[in-house]
């Protein structure tokens, strides 16, 4: 049984404000996800209302991509100038802001920029909530959090997912079932916005600023007895003694530059083994096979949830490469063996006349690829890219790679549906296959492992001249 201790505190557990503080942070995470997994099952509904061409369904999902950049890229201004409270204020402002008035269903030029908004705002949380969570959390409970916040993208895809499909199967007609699509968004914005408020300033932001009193005052909220407290102080008051935030040209060290590329190569696979083609398009896709209804529209983010939790545990157990390997290979033969699909399809214009071979093969490829990917580069790519940098270096290491993740993000979603038209159905699946090699002979050269290793021996080995291959060696 919990025992409260007179001061908010269970015996076995954690003060309230911890609770509100990870919740929060959740709720970033899941809006990260349900602003990238609303596309695939809204997507006939806005083409009903906008009439969009197929230009027209790539832009308006890349554009969240284009907003992701520039929020990745300010945020860490935000987070140094206006504080990570004030920042995550601003966030959710943001997202609640934009997609109430998508709810409004104004002209296409301004739902556009809305959406270009809700990225910013995407931008800005993947940045602010890891970086506040590891600074506010309980150290017992950090680690768990990083990996919550991978989950619950994933949830924040199949959540809207499921909700897309419910509104259009029940509300038919764009004009009522489109707002209520973007109004499901606005909901959990509105709960993140006005959680944040309640939320306290993260300690070692406002040491940073001098504000030690302030500082005290919200570890008094946070943590449990004045020893704690003490030490807690004592770890920031030393970190602000050690190496600081460098600037942008910290780029141009030898040392820094190729632990940088490592980062901005394994973001930049990420995005090009394809995984945003089958998030936003995977209905579409299915579809040009001949296959509708629930299983097109809820295989790919049932199965990238499912798939990310046993990747929290694997991450730890077979390490970083060996779950990349592994990920890319069953990406490599589900992809060429979907394009096959594909191509066995040929040219038949009726979908109704495709056999049943083909859907089953495609079908079980779609399966197992997302499984590839949400064991493996998914949640990995972010987490090395959270080990690999020097902490005087982390923050512009982490905004660079962000921001490149966003970058072939936005590619992917933009040219993959024209693609397909213009080269065939099969020919995206190989050139995605061809990435994935790519993509395993860079990891077997140069992606350390950095399984079990301290942040503080790798940075040792990376400025001792280690080779990238070998910084994890103990
Ligand atoms: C990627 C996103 C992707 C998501 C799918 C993330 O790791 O960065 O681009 O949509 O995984 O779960």
């Amino acid at each position: 049984m919990e025992s409260d201790s007179g001061n908010g505190v269970k015996a076995h557990g954690y003060k309230t404000i911890v609770y509100i503080i990870c919740m929060v942070a959740a709720l970033g995470g899941l809006l990260f996800g349900l602003d990238q997994g609303f596309i695939a099952n809204s997507l006939d509904t806005l083409t009903q209302h906008y009439k969009f061409e197929v230009h027209d369904k790539e832009s308006y999902s890349a554009i969240l991509a284009t907003g992701g950049i520039f929020g990745a890229l300010l945020s860490g201004l935000f987070a140094r100038f206006l504080g990570r409270k004030r920042s995550l204020v601003l966030a959710g402002f943001i997202f609640t802001a934009a997609s109430a008035l998508s709810a409004l269903l104004p002209p296409l030029p301004m739902l556009s920029v809305c959406r270009f908004a809700l990225g910013f705002g995407v931008g800005i949380a993947s940045f602010i909530v890891p970086l506040y969570l590891s600074e506010t959390a309980p150290a017992a409970i950090r680690g768990s959090m990083g990996t919550l916040f991978q989950l619950m993208i994933t949830i924040g895809i199949f959540v809207i997912s499921l909700s897309n499909v419910f509104i259009a199967r029940v509300f038919i007609g764009p004009t009522t079932s489109l707002p209520l699509m973007f109004l499901t968004i606005t909901l959990f914005a509105a709960l993140m916005f006005a959680g944040s408020f309640i939320l306290p300033e993260s300690p070692r932001w406002l040491m940073l600023k001098g504000r030690k009193d302030r500082a005290v005052a919200v570890l008094q909220r946070t943590l449990g007895t004045q020893a704690e407290i003490d030490k807690e102080i004592g770890e920031i008051e030393e970190a602000l003694h050690g190496p600081q935030g460098a600037g942008f040209g910290i780029v141009f060290r030898g040392y820094f530059f190729k632990v940088l590329l490592v980062g901005v190569l394994l973001q930049m696979f990420q995005q090009l083994v394809g995984i945003n083609m089958m998030i936003y398009y995977a209905p579409t896709i299915f579809g040009y096979a001949g296959m509708t209804g629930l299983i097109a529209m809820m295989t790919v983010p049932t199965v990238n949830m499912l798939f990310t939790f046993p990747a929290i545990h694997l991450v730890e157990k077979w390490g970083r490469k060996k779950l990349l390997y592994v990920g890319a290979i069953a990406m490599i033969i589900t992809m060429l063996a979907a394009g096959f699909a594909f191509q066995s399809i040929g040219s038949v214009s009726d979908p109704s006349l495709i056999g049943d071979a083909p859907k089953t093969l495609l079908l079980i490829s779609v399966i197992i690829y997302i499984f590839g990917f949400a064991v493996s580069w998914g949640p990995v790519v972010w987490l090395v890219c959270s080990e690999i940098f020097p902490l005087e270096g982390r923050e512009v290491g982490m905004t660079i790679t962000t921001m490149i993740n966003w970058t072939f993000a936005g590619l992917v979603m933009n040219y993959a549906l024209s693609f397909m038209s213009r080269f065939g159905n099969a020919s995206i699946f190989y050139v995605f296959a061809g990435f994935c090699v790519i993509a395993i002979l860079f990891v077997a050269a140069f992606v350390p492992e950095t399984k079990g290793i301290t942040l503080e021996k790798l940075e040792f080995n990376l400025k001792k001249g280690v080779r990238l291959r070998n910084l994890g060696n103990r």
